[in-house]
């Protein structure tokens, strides 16, 4: 059936200023790594993203390598752009990353100018489109200058095929070095892509000051720590969980250890009327320099929930105190290593 967007969708979500930027973002993003695949329902795909849509979810987050198999998640996305968004193109916010493992050979991963540009030009041959609005460098490379890297990206801006640039998973010190680069090419860095949640806190570890001194925004990524900040491991491992269907998790990160700090998380979400997950993405939400929480989901239910906390309370003095000793970095490491 067509799609036209719901009338009410710019009606409830609140949109925040990315840094010093002129973009707006809304407070929870939708994410393509897992759940929009070639593995996955294209209907259930479709229904999740017009939802999004219809709820003001501007903003949609892929990756080359997202799938599986890499690249499907862009596919597939393009698909769904193609059949229900041609009319609201100017209204979304798409971004895509180049820095994992796409294809074989010397260029077909990391920062070199060869693989970033040729991953974006990919990128956009699946999704149909002739520009992201954002071009993130997906993880910093040791072994590629860093001048490098960065004037790629700044290709990408000066070639139309990015509207803006950004970091994911660089340190506060490569954070740094990657600023000054861009600064002395006179191009702005629009934002920081860091993993944030309950279990893993390095954005504290001297990135968000980073960000703060130079007015950068920044999405945080897996704030549901994958599923593991919310109620789906509470009562055992669902058949249809990421555990279950993914090898980024396994049964090891369901330890009783976890469990039990995640069934306290569990009641100080319930002491304030929100589900564990609408608490974990509130949490992620009360620093200023975050600006949007970059969440996934498998079902339109689990969308609908996590759009919820957009509009959550702030969280009071005593129930971050209460969080704190549950809030533990490395809880679940499995995946922190990664
Ligand atoms: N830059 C990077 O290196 C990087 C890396 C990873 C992710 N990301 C970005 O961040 C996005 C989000 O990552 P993520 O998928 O790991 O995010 P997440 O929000 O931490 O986890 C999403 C998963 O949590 C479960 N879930 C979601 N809502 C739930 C609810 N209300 N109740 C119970 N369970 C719920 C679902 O698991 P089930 O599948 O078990 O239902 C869902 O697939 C990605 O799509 C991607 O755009 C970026």
């Amino acid at each position: 059936m067509s799609y036209t967007a719901a009338d009410d969708r710019y009606s409830s979500m609140p949109y925040v200023r990315c840094g010093h930027s002129g973009l707006l973002l809304p407070k929870v993003s939708l994410g393509l790594w897992n759940n929009f695949g070639d593995d996955r329902d294209f209907e259930t795909q479709r229904a999740i993203v017009r939802r999004a849509f219809d709820r003001g979810v501007t903003h949609f987050d892929l990756a080359n390598n997202y799938g599986p198999p890499p690249g499907s998640a862009e596919k597939n996305f393009g698909e769904i752009l193609r059949q229900d968004f041609g009319s609201y193109r100017d209204e979304m916010i798409i971004s895509s990353k180049a820095g994992f493992d796409m294809w074989p050979g010397p260029y077909g991963e990391w920062g070199s100018r060869k693989y970033v540009l040729a991953s974006l030009d990919q990128s956009l041959k699946r999704l149909g489109l002739d520009y992201v609005d954002i071009f993130y460098s997906h993880r910093p490379d040791p072994n590629t200058p860093m001048e490098e890297t960065m004037g790629a990206l700044v290709t990408a801006l000066d070639s139309g095929r990015a509207l803006y640039i950004g970091l994911s998973n660089y340190d506060a010190a490569q954070t740094t070095e990657a600023l000054e680069i861009l600064t002395d090419m006179g191009v702005p860095l629009l934002i920081h892509q860091p993993r944030y949640n309950f279990f893993d806190r390095r954005l504290e570890d001297g990135l968000l000051d980073v960000l703060r001194d130079n007015r950068i925004g920044s999405i945080v990524y897996s704030p549901l720590a994958q599923g593991l900040a919310t109620d789906r491991y509470l009562r055992g491992i669902p058949d249809d969980s990421r555990i279950r269907l993914t090898h980024w998790l396994d049964d090891s990160v369901v330890s009783p250890e976890y469990l039990a700090h995640a069934h306290a998380l569990n009641d100080i979400a319930e002491s304030r009327g929100q589900s564990l997950a609408q608490l974990a993405i509130t949490w992620t939400l009360r620093h200023p320099e975050v600006t949007s929480s970059l969440i996934g989901a498998s079902s339109v239910a689990q969308l609908d929930a996590n759009l919820d906390a957009a509009l959550a309370a702030p969280l009071t003095a005593e129930e971050l105190a209460a969080i704190e000793p549950h809030a533990i970095h490395g809880l679940v490491d499995k995946w922190l290593t990664e």
